[in-house]
């Protein structure tokens, strides 16, 4: 089939390349030329795992364009998978949803269908079908469909092949046929449903996975304060089938493109519509306070964080991607350099997006063992690989003071225990001191 698709970030880039591992001739459009360019070349402009070598394998049913009428002209399904960023107010800005879908209705030559891919707040498809026939006025009819995208980063690419579901919603057959058509390589389930449903499908599951995370986190704290341990505590919830084992990690706060916008997003819709969504607002206050956490930790060892060497290992929001969107790192470092300490940074793949956000103050350095040098205190936001493997015994041989806060969770606390002259202050667990 011949498809379009508008935006080149996660989803949109990531959607075109699994269409077109799967037979579809597709062209992905952008207005960064910058990017075009640099995918004309053949190179993925993210780090993806798996994404460059499928642009490379499919490079024959893969084009680049910055010119979207040749794209859309005689597409049959359209994505847009534009970004749906957060306004000050909490909503979701629309206006790269509507500028595309004003694009598509003054380009297409043929009967098609537009796929709302961005996460847009429920009534948005009906608003973009209602604009684009009536830019086309009856020139030619664009159905509109709602497609909503269950990505992860880190995993976009094995989620997108082998997704946990496919949501279709459409008010009539064409759409719902040919979106089926486009999916018939896929055996995942598909929920055909109509588009505010569908719209809906979206926001509740993120907003229940990012409540997950608030309530595991709220109870991580309490744990800290009446001596339970959260690990054992999750472990022991997650064989009720009810409640699973997944999003059971206590930390410090969800961060990424999606749980921070989504929830914002979901709790102003309601409002909006005179509802209040009292659970997803209450895991966003969590996820707030959460992310303040390390410095509070922190501040149980140092009256005074002037001076003093910091160690931070892990930058962006989750390991397996350099997206430092709603980071934890991006609330907690500018406020250690505001407080006056003196900050060396590790991160394999995130540095560079975040000198963007924080220009100055921090001291990038190659390796783990190079930051730990000399430390009085280290933090640990991501739980990327090197990280997890990292033999404890370094904190103590490496830091000048051997206190680490583990935002989470790496270390089984018995190996800690084991570490003579170390204090060991994570999520939701007795704090660990070897010191004596
Ligand atoms: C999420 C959803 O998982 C995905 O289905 C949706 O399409 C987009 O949003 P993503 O933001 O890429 O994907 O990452 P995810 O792996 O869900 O993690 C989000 C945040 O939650 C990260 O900061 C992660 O550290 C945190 N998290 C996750 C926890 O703190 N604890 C957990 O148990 C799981």
């Amino acid at each position: 089939m011949k498809v379009a698709v508008a935006g080149t970030g996660y989803v949109g880039l990531v959607t075109g390349v699994c269409l077109a591992e799967n037979g579809h001739e597709v062209t992905c459009v952008d207005v960064d030329e910058n990017k075009i360019k640099m995918m004309q070349e053949g190179k993925a402009p993210i780090y993806e795992p798996g994404l460059q070598e499928l642009m490379t394998k499919n490079s024959e049913r893969l084009k680049f364009t910055t010119d979207h009428v040749s794209a859309y002209r005689d597409a049959e399904v359209i994505f847009i998978g534009v970004g749906t960023p957060e306004k000050k107010d909490g909503s979701a800005n629309l206006s790269y949803v509507f500028a595309v879908a004003d694009q598509i209705a003054d380009s297409v030559q043929n009967e098609c269908v537009v796929v709302v891919k961005s996460t847009v707040p429920i009534g948005t498809n009906d608003r973009v079908e209602a604009a684009v026939n009536e830019r086309c006025a009856g020139r030619v009819k664009i159905h509109v469909a709602s497609n909503p995208e269950f990505l992860a980063q880190g995993t976009a690419v094995r989620d997108t092949l082998h997704s946990s579901r496919i949501v279709i919603g459409v008010e009539d057959d064409f759409a719902k046929d040919r979106l089926l058509q486009l999916y018939s390589w896929s055996d995942a389930p598909m929920v055909v449903t109509n588009r505010r449903s569908a719209e809906m499908i979206k926001y509740a599951s993120n907003d229940f996975l990012a409540l997950k995370i608030s309530y595991i986190n709220e109870i991580a704290n309490l744990c800290e304060a009446i001596g339970a341990d959260i690990k054992d505590v999750a472990k022991g919830m997650s064989y009720d089938s009810r409640i699973g084992d997944k999003f059971l990690n206590a930390g410090i706060g969800y961060g990424g493109s999606c749980f921070p916008k989504d929830t914002k997003a979901l709790s102003w819709l309601a409002t909006f519509n005179d509802h209040e969504i009292k659970t997803v607002k209450a895991a966003i206050e969590v996820n707030e306070n959460q992310k303040l956490l390390p410095i509070k930790k922190a501040r149980r060892y140092f009256n005074d964080l002037r001076g003093i060497n910091v160690a931070v290992l892990g930058l962006t929001f989750k390991p397996g991607t350099d997206d430092l969107r709603e980071a934890p790192s991006l609330v907690t470092v500018p406020v250690l350099i505001d407080d006056g300490a003196k900050i060396r940074a590790w991160d394999p793949v995130g540095v560079s997006n975040f000198k963007k956000q924080v220009p100055e103050g921090v001291t990038y350095c190659d390796s783990i063992e190079e930051t730990l040098k000399g430390a009085d205190i280290c933090f640990i936001f991501t739980e990327w690989k090197d990280v997890l493997e990292l033999d404890p015994g370094m904190f103590v041989k490496l830091m000048n003071n051997p206190i680490v806060v583990d935002g989470r969770n790496c270390f089984d606390v018995e190996k800690i225990a084991s570490v003579k002259g170390l204090v060991y202050d994570s999520i939701g667990r007795a704090v660990i001191d070897t010191r004596s």
